[in-house]
C-alpha cells in the first residue's frame, strides 16, 4: 500500500492525495499510523486557518494525536523492532537549550511540533518519525487508545502543576477532551472530590460516566453558588480552566478555596481578559497557566496499563480515512453531539 495524506486546501476544505512513502533517517522510524485524534486545535486551523501567530500557508496536513505500528528502523535504533506498536510523542525539541537541558523541554523555542505551522501533522498512513518519540504500547493498550495519550498528558499536567493528591477537591470548567483527561488524571492523582462545569449536557454526561462527583450546568446553574454549595462554602482545592474563554478564566478565583491553585489550560480568544486579582489575593491563590506538558508520555501509557486510567471512554466518534472531511464536518457543526472524534487510518 502507498502513502496517502489529508490535506486541508483552504478553509473547510480537505482532501486526500498520494504522498512518497517516507524512509527513516538515523535515529527515525517510519511508523503505519493506525489512529488520529481530532484535537481541538486541528478544527480550529481548519476553520480559520491559523491560531494567533501561527499561519497555515499553503496545502497543509492536520493532526498530531496519534498511534500507529512501527514498519522500518533508521540506522542505530535499537530499542524498537517492526511490528511494535507505538504513541509519538508530537514535539521534537533541541535537546541543547536551557529549557531542554532543566527537563522543561516544552518551553523550548526550536521545537517541531506536528500539525503546527509551518510543521505538517500526521493524518497519512505513514510517517518517519523520531524512535526517541516514539513511545512502545503495551499488550492489551489499543493503538485507539494510543492516539489519545497526547492529551491525556494535557490532563496529567494540569493535574501534576495544579498539586492535585489524595484528598483534593477539583474544580474543572469546561468538559471537552481536556477537561475530560484533566478528570481522569485528577482521579488517578487521587481527587475525592471533582466538579465538572460545561454548558453542553452530552458532555456532562460525559463527565458523570467517567466518574465526576457532581457537574454544573453553567447555561442554567450559578456556578459559584452551586460550587460552594458542594464544597462546604469554600471552593476547590484545584480549579482547571479546560474551556478556553473569558468567563471561565474570570470565575476561577470566586470559585478556588484559599491557599489553593488555579490551573489556566484553556487558550482564550482574547489577549486581554479583565480578572479580579483583589479576589485571587483574598484567597490567596496560585495562578499557574500550562503549556502542553514534559515527561509524561511513560506515565500515561503505565497509567494506562495499570488501570489506573482508561481512556477509551472520552471517544463517541469513529471515522475512517476516506471520510476524513466529513469527520471534520461533524465536529464543527454538531457540536453538540461530538465528544472525541478519532480517525481510523
Ligand atoms: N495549555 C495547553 O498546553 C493546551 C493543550 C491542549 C489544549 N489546550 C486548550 O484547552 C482548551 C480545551 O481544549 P478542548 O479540546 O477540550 O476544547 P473543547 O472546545 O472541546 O472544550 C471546551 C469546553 O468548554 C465548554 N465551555 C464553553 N464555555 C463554557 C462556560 N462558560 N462554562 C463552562 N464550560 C464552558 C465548551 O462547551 C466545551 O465543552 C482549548 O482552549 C485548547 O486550546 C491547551
Ligand atoms: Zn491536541
Ligand atoms: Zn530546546
Amino acid at each position: 500500500m502507498g502513502n496517502r495524506a489529508a490535506f486541508m486546501t483552504g478553509i473547510r476544505k480537505m482532501e486526500l492525495r498520494d504522498v512518497p512513502m517516507p524512509a527513516a533517517k538515523a535515529g527515525e522510524v517510519v511508523v503505519k499510523l493506525e489512529y488520529v485524534g481530532i484535537c481541538g486545535s486541528d478544527v480550529h486551523y481548519y476553520e480559520h486557518g491559523r491560531i494567533g501567530d501561527y499561519i497555515v500557508r499553503g496545502d497543509y496536513i492536520l493532526g498530531h494525536e496519534c498511534a500507529g505500528v512501527v514498519t522500518e528502523l533508521g540506522e542505530g535504533v535499537s530499542v524498537l523492532a517492526p511490528g511494535d506498536r507505538v504513541a509519538l510523542e508530537p514535539g521534537a525539541t533541541c535537546g541543547e537549550c536551557e529549557y531542554c537541558k532543566t527537563g522543561r523541554y516544552n518551553l523550548c523555542p526550536d521545537v517541531v511540533f506536528l500539525a503546527t505551522p509551518p510543521y505538517h501533522g500526521c493524518f497519512e498512513n505513514y510517517i518517519a518519525f523520531p524512535a526517541k518519540l516514539a513511545f512502545k504500547l503495551p499488550d492489551g493498550i489499543s493503538t485507539r487508545e494510543g492516539a489519545l495519550v497526547e492529551p491525556l498528558n494535557v490532563g496529567l499536567e494540569a493535574a501534576k502543576t495544579g498539586g492535585v493528591t489524595l484528598g483534593s477537591s477539583v474544580a474543572i470548567l469546561g468538559a471537552g477532551c481536556i477537561g475530560l483527561t484533566a478528570l481522569l488524571a485528577s482521579k488517578a492523582y487521587g481527587a475525592a472530590d471533582v466538579t465538572v462545569v460545561d454548558v453542553i449536557g452530552k458532555r456532562l454526561e460525559k463527565a458523570l460516566e467517567l466518574g465526576a462527583t457532581r457537574v454544573i450546568d453553567a447555561s442554567r446553574q450559578d456556578v459559584e453558588k452551586e460550587l460552594l454549595a458542594a464544597t462546604g462554602g469554600e471552593g476547590a482545592d484545584i480549579v482547571m480552566e479546560t474551556a478556553g474563554s473569558s468567563r471561565t478564566t474570570q470565575q476561577a478565583p470566586f470559585l478556588v478555596k484559599r491557599g489553593g491553585t488555579i490551573v489556566l489550560v484553556g487558550m482564550a480568544p482574547d489577549d486581554v481578559i479583565p480578572f479580579n486579582f483583589a479576589k485571587l489575593m483574598g484567597q490567596v491563590a496560585d495562578l499557574r497557566p500550562i503549556f502542553r506538558y514534559k515527561n509524561l508520555y511513560p506515565t500515561a501509557i503505565k497509567a494506562l496499563a495499570s488501570g489506573a486510567i482508561d481512556v477509551s471512554g472520552i471517544v463517541t466518534h469513529e471515522f475512517a480515512f476516506d471520510d476524513i472531511a466529513e469527520a471534520f464536518r461533524v465536529n464543527i457543526d454538531d457540536k453538540a453531539d461530538v465528544v472525541k472524534i478519532v480517525i481510523k487510518i
